[in-house]
């Protein structure tokens, strides 16, 4: 259910931050990757909003530029035109120093692999966002970070002796000891078994539920995708369809089935080939 303002409460960000009911909006999003015959239109004009209070799947084959969206949405990457607005914040607006800001504080951010640094301790790995921002965060709120994700018993243990599920716990840990105010997740369970799997994915349900934080997640998933309030399909770097209504296992990859066999515009665009990130 999407709340009518986003919480006020939150760390000191040195932006201006702007009552909103969207989180996150994008505006003719493109995103581009390398240059002439090596050129690629990873987004193509996406534009949409994440409203505070939800948790929208983003789906789409391989390449329809998932990854791109989110990375772009966070701010990790620059897009090639369109713009961003997070929490009131136009990033293309924001110097480096605003952005890693903003980054830092308002936004969490949850990979596929965990990305969990191995000589650290769960413990240190969950302070490790605040410690670089040049900030000791008392032990008591780790330890709380690392409670509300169910590992208070692990925060002593080094990524190589938990389980994937307990690492990615840990990486959601890690995303969430700065409260932000949405949590963009790639793929986060698609490294995991189906049990750690509903593990994670009822806490980033819960993010929504209980804290009214935003969460934008791609997977490939239908039961994943169950999850959410809302589906994106992405084809081509475009939208292709979206919907809220039917979110179950079985609709959604009905859903998916009709988009792969009735894309939009019709023909597909050349093979994509590798190049320099420029998004
Ligand atoms: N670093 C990169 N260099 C060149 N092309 C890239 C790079 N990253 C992604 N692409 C291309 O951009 C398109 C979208 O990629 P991506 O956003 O990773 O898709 P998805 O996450 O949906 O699989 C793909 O065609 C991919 O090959
Ligand atoms: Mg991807």
């Amino acid at each position: 259910m999407p709340a009518t303002a986003r919480r006020a409460a939150g760390p000191a960000t040195g932006t201006v931050a702007v009552m909103t009911t969207d989180t996150v909006t994008l505006t003719g999003l493109r995103a581009v990757y390398g240059t002439g015959t090596r050129r690629v239109t990873a987004l193509d004009g996406v534009t949409t909003s994440f409203a505070s209070g939800t948790f929208t799947a983003v789906m789409g084959p391989s390449g329809s530029g998932k990854s791109t969206l989110l990375h772009c949405a966070a701010g990790l990457d620059r897009p090639a035109a369109g713009t961003v607005t997070i929490d009131g914040n136009r990033l293309e607006d924001l110097g480096e120093d605003e952005l890693t800001r903003l980054r830092r504080d308002r936004i969490g951010f949850v990979f596929q692999a965990f990305n969990l640094v191995s000589t650290l301790t769960a413990a240190q790995n969950v302070e490790l966002p605040l410690r670089l921002a040049g900030r000791r965060p008392p032990a008591s709120d780790v330890a709380a970070a690392l409670a509300a994700v169910g590992l208070a018993d692990r925060a002593r243990h080094r990524p190589s002796e938990l389980s994937g599920g307990e690492q990615q716990r840990v990486a959601l840990a890690r995303a969430l000891i700065t409260r932000p105010a949405v949590v963009f997740a790639d793929e986060p369970t698609g490294a995991l078994d189906s049990a750690a799997s509903r593990q994670v994915l009822r806490l980033l349900r819960a993010l929504v539920d209980d804290h009214g934080q935003t969460v934008v997640m791609v997977t490939h998933d239908p039961t994943a995708a169950a999850y959410a309030d809302r589906v994106l399909l992405l084809a081509d770097g475009r939208l292709a369809d979206e919907f809220t209504d039917g979110i179950t296992p079985a609709a959604i990859a009905a859903r998916i089935a009709e988009q792969a066999t009735d894309p939009p515009g019709g023909s597909r665009p050349p093979a994509h080939v590798a190049g320099e990130p420029s998004c």
